[in-house]
This record gives structure tokens, sequence and C-alpha cells, in this order.
């Protein structure tokens, strides 16, 4: 169980403004061992990290992201809805994300925020940004998208890709060769012990999301999944801990 993989699901975003590089850092000092982050294109074709695809909730601004260029995003804020504490935080770029990443073991789960808006070349870019930087065996990229999927790992073989889904799918595992994914990013309640042993025994590995609660930590982990993206990595850190 060491091994298990310890995502902060947009940073330690519940205690901290979702993607933004506050969370990012609160996570890996909460002991965080991965961070899952949101990858969209701003208008001129930039990297930013934001889970909606409009700006309301979680920034100053309104609209689409897609329809603002990179210097009218990094204008706004993305704190002070969260508290006051955090006014001036920015939209982190990737490559703020991978340059905290860089030198330490931390594993990034890039999720491409492509099933609503079809974001041209995301996938190239970003495959590019991680290659850059020398990180292709610490990132994981996932999306609802799994065509998408099936393209990065024709651009990127040595880049692991994990297919998120919701509900019941049948043998997932199998389904996932299809794609030559490497892992299942399942809603956590669409993981049951005996998926995790097919899983393992097809060379898949599991990371379920988005797990809050203790005990529902504590099955995933007796399961055998091999990593969890929690809002809380604090405490799966503490759950972690116990089990060593
Ligand atoms: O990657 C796990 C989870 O983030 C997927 O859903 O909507 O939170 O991006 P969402
Ligand atoms: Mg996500």
């Amino acid at each position: 169980m060491g091994n298990v993989v310890n995502f902060a699901h947009r940073g330690s975003s519940k205690i901290c403004p979702e993607n933004t590089m506050a969370a990012f850092r609160k996570a890996l000092e909460q002991g965080a061992t991965g961070i899952e982050t949101d990858v969209q294109l701003t208008k001129d074709g930039h990297m930013v990290l934001i889970h909606d695809e409009t700006l309301n909730r979680t920034t100053t601004g309104t609209g689409w992201v897609k329809d603002h260029t990179l210097e009218e995003l990094k204008e706004l804020d993305a704190g002070s809805w969260f508290h006051p504490d955090f006014r001036g935080e920015r939209l982190p770029q990737l490559d703020e994300l991978l340059e905290l990443a860089k030198g330490g073991g931390t594993i990034i789960n890039i999720e491409l925020k492509n099933g609503v808006v079809p974001y041209e070349g995301l996938e190239e870019k970003v495959i590019q940004r991680v290659r850059d930087y020398g990180l292709s065996g610490q990132v994981v990229i996932s999306s609802f998208n799994h065509y998408s999927l099936l393209l990065c790992k024709q651009i990127a073989p040595e880049i692991r890709t994990g297919i998120l889904y919701m509900e019941g799918l049948y043998e997932p595992w199998a389904y996932a060769g299809t794609l030559q994914a490497d892992a299942l990013h399942a809603y956590h309640r669409a993981v049951l012990p005996e998926f995790v042993a097919a899983a393992k025994a097809a060379g898949k590995a599991y990371h379920p999301f988005t797990v809050n609660d203790p005990d529902e930590m504590r099955r995933l982990l007796q399961a055998g999944v091999d990593g969890i993206i929690t809002d809380y990595p604090d405490r799966l850190d503490a759950l972690l801990a116990e089990e060593k």
C-alpha cells in the first residue's frame, strides 16, 4: 500500500481555491504525492488550469475560457471567490504546475477538459510541454473524451493515460486495453474489489475519484487501488501512514 498515489483533486481544493498554485502547494505540504488538475485552451492557444469551461464560478470573469486571451485571463482573480485571504491568486498556466513538479517525484494527473469544447491541438500542446519538462514518466493524462486519450497514446506512447468514467462500464480494464490506456479513473462507487483484482491481472491501475470519506478511502485501499483522487490529501495521508 506504500505506493498508493495520493492525488489532490484540483490541489487541496477544500481549503484553497481549486486549481490555483496556492492549492497545489498546500497539497504538497499536506502529503499529496500526486496532483490532479484540469487543462483548457485560451483563445490564443495557451494552456490554463481551470475546471469549468466558463469563468463565472471560480474567477472574477464571465463567459467562456475559449473566448479570452491569456493576457485577459491573467487579469482575473481566481482566489477571492473562495476567501478574501486568497485575493490575487491567478489562473495558472500548465507550465507553472510542471515547474513545481520538476525535481520532485510528484505525479501530475492532467485532465484534458475537452468533453464539451473540442479544443483543437490540446493533446499535442500538453504532450509537447510535458516532454519539454522531462516529466513524461511523472504524468498521467486523463479525459472523459476517450478519442482524445487514444490520440495521446498515438502521439506519446511513453506517457500514461487514464480513462475517466462515471458508471458501470463492462470490464473497463479490457476496454482500456482497446485504447492502450494504462489506468482506470473511475467514479469511486463504480469500483468493486473484484474489479480491482481483474484490472491488476490485466496490468491496469485503478485511480478512483473523488474520495473524501475516510471509510470509503479504507474500502478502496483494502481493494488494492493504485491511487486515490481526493479533495483532502491530508486525510488520505493519515490513513496511508496508519497502514504502514
Ligand atoms: O479526474 C477526476 C475528476 O476531476 C473528474 O471530474 O469534473 O472533477 O474534473 P471533474
Ligand atoms: Mg478533473
